[in-house]
């Protein structure tokens, strides 16, 4: 019987497909393991069932690699927590949740770009804080979603369940990726796309490659009537930046699922106008958590019976 470390608690059903194995945690309370601990027991365990908020780094894959660790599953298609490198340098696979939560998080993405365009928190708040004196001809105008140009940063699935949707808002939709993609409204230069844009939606993975991929510069080049959705990781954009061009009016609105230094938000964030702020619920339903427990706990069963599971994250 192999043995599993599950860092947190998952949906009910999520951990079926390692009945036959010896699960460790998660801890009472569902607290998250420290670094510490989770150096300790990757010494002492065939696999990992980790979340996003676990810190799978050198450190612990080396402490796995020493004692007989084989797999790490992250229940998240983000891998930015697990330093890959170190993984395939010990022979550790890792493997992450594709495909399975691609339409919930658009559907949070489109809430994103619904609510941002259309100010929702802000009147919303205005109307729970007895603000409200009356309907106003001028009030919460907002920006029209309908027949506005979407640029899409990042074009994998996630990116493209998106764009199937602003379809039936009838929008024009643009996307900019690393390679072309070939496709219709594909654009290469991501300053142009950002210029064209009026709203802009970012589906890129996390990690050194994209980090303030959205700095003061590239913010700059966004219309002033122009709204941010950042459904993808916190990295990604340079929150002091977004600050500013909100308070400073040079960007119209902003929707945001996470955050740079999760659970912190940046202060400046939080009281800048026209802003949604959404605690890291991309993927969060119930159907589809469970489907990603469940992904993650097979891909392990798999490697511990001797397999390669199909979500094998590129090393
Ligand atoms: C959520 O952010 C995920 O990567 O699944």
């Amino acid at each position: 019987m192999a043995r599993v470390l599950v860092a947190r608690r998952l949906p009910d059903g999520g951990l079926d497909p390692l009945a036959a194995h010896e699960l460790i945690g998660p801890k009472p309370g569902d607290v998250p393991f420290t670094s510490a601990e989770l150096r300790d027991h990757a010494g002492e365990v065939d696999a990992i069932v980790s979340v996003l908020t676990d810190k799978i780094d050198a450190d612990v894959l080396t402490a796995g690699a020493g004692g007989r660790l084989r797999v790490v599953a992250n229940v998240a298609v983000g891998y930015d927590n697990i330093d890959v490198a170190a993984a395939a340098a010990h022979g550790i696979v890792v493997c992450n949740t594709p495909g399975v939560l691609d339409e919930t998080t658009a559907d949070l993405a489109f809430t994103l770009i619904l609510a941002a365009s259309r100010v929702v928190h802000d009147a919303e708040a205005d109307l729970r804080a007895g603000e409200w004196h009356g309907w106003g001809i001028t009030q919460y105008l907002g920006q029209d979603v309908h027949g506005a140009t979407l640029g899409i940063v990042g074009y994998g699935r996630i990116g493209r369940a998106v764009a199937r949707r602003a379809a039936g808002f009838g929008m024009q939709v643009l996307h900019h990726a690393r390679t072309d993609t070939g496709e219709p409204g594909y654009v290469a230069d991501l300053d142009q796309l950002l210029a064209t844009s009026d709203i802009v939606s970012l589906h890129v993975p996390g990690g050194d490659a994209t980090r303030h991929l959205l700095d003061a510069r590239r913010l700059a080049f966004m219309k002033p009537t122009a709204v941010l959705v950042n459904t993808a990781r916190g990295s990604v954009v340079d929150e002091e930046a977004l600050a500013e061009a909100l308070i400073s009016n040079r960007l119209f609105a902003a929707g945001l699922d996470v955050f740079e230094r999760e659970p912190e938000v940046h202060p400046r964030l939080l009281t800048a106008p026209r802003t949604v702020l959404l605690p890291h619920i991309g993927s969060a339903s119930q159907a589809t958590r469970t489907r990603m427990a469940r992904l993650a706990a097979s891909a392990v069963a798999t490697v511990l019976g001797g397999g390669t599971p199909p979500n094998v994250v590129p090393s």
